[in-house]
């Protein structure tokens, strides 16, 4: 029998789209640091450089741009699909490019995990449940999601990525694992892509009026992007059977007013809070259930306080970030 380059390889390849973004450039570290050899691949379309400048000089790091939408072949052990853009400001700005780096991007990199038998994982997204009638959020829940609305380029486009995730699973055999990531905040976020946490931080260090979106009263879970990428390669490690979809988040939830009074406390910003209509179809609460990474992942949760992975954050933006 030919042996596979599989055999031939020493370490572990593993391919990471969308791997200049915020949590691809957490995970390309994690995953260096394990001694894999990472090829990390980002079109720049909201990822950045910066975000991997400290990677490159590392002989086991490789970055190619390359858009997913258009095929790709290269012979790798494992795949993490995480290239599309996350905030609504972006995804919104091309929606039918939103949804082909769902779709086409999927159909892609499962051809390519098809191809040279790499085990994949598509990282999908809590926004698959829309603005849901269940709370927590468990996996068994279909959702409550408007298939028109301006945010359905980015839900239904991750939708029917994992609709493609779990036919390729059935059709062909490919092991594949799919967690729904909720709000994950961390170092590295775009500064001004309108999410909650970046937003809040970015206006309370520039002393500049806080936004809060409706009354304030809606929840989210916030959780810290070193915890979220614990999951992921724990998710990654597991057998064959193990599929997902699984919610990968942090049950505790907090108020987005007393995130705004949060950033302002550890800020020491003498910002003020400044309200604004909610946007159309903004979902009023999100919280995970988290007991099937719990089980399936070695008793996986998030470890990193709110007050913790703020000061972090902060301390990234008060040092203007790796951004101009
Ligand atoms: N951050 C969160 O809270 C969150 C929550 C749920 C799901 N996710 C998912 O996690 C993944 C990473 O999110 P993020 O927060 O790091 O966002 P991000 O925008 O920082 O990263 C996305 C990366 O994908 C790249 N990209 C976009 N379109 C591409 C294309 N067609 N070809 C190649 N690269 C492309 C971007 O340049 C960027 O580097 C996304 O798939 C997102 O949907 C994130």
């Amino acid at each position: 029998m030919t042996p596979t380059s599989r055999q031939y390889a020493t370490r572990r390849r593993v391919l990471v789209t969308g791997g200049a973004g915020f949590i691809g450039s957490h995970l390309c570290e994690r995953l260096l640091g394990e001694g894999c050899d990472v090829l990390c691949v980002d079109n720049f379309f909201t990822g950045t450089k910066d975000n991997i400048a400290h990677l490159v000089a590392n002989p086991r790091f490789e970055l190619q741009r390359h858009d997913v939408t258009f095929p790709l072949y290269v012979e790798v052990d494992e795949i993490y699909n995480l290239a599309c853009p996350a905030a609504p400001i972006h995804y919104q700005f091309d929606p039918v490019q939103t949804t082909k780096t769902s779709v086409h991007g999927a159909i892609n990199m499962l051809g390519l995990a098809k191809r040279v038998k790499a085990r994949i994982l598509q990282a999908s997204t809590s926004e698959v449940y829309g603005d849901p009638e269940v709370h927590p959020q468990v996996e068994g829940y279909w959702g409550h999601v408007n298939p028109i609305g301006l945010r359905s380029c980015y839900d239904e486009g991750k939708r029917c990525a994992e609709t493609l995730f779990f036919d390729y699973h059935r059709q062909h055999g490919l092991a594949i694992k799919v967690p729904r990531i909720f709000n994950t905040y961390g170092p590295r976020m775009h500064p001004n892509d309108g999410r909650v946490v970046s937003n809040f931080i970015v206006q309370a260090l520039a002393g500049e009026p806080i936004t809060l979106y409706g009354d304030g009263s809606q929840t989210r879970s916030f959780c810290y992007v070193d915890d979220l990428v614990e999951g992921l390669v724990r998710l990654m490690a597991t057998g064959d059977a193990v599929t997902g979809p699984v919610n990968l988040g942090n049950p505790r939830e907090f108020t987005i007013l007393r995130l705004a009074e949060l950033v302002i406390e550890l800020t020491g910003s003498k910002s003020k809070l400044e309200r604004r209509p909610l946007p159309s179809d903004d979902p009023k609460q999100r919280q995970p259930d988290i007991a099937l990474a719990r089980k399936t992942l070695g008793g996986w949760e998030p470890s990193t306080p709110l007050e913790e992975g703020l000061r972090r954050t902060i301390a990234y933006f008060r040092d203007g970030g790796a951004r101009p």
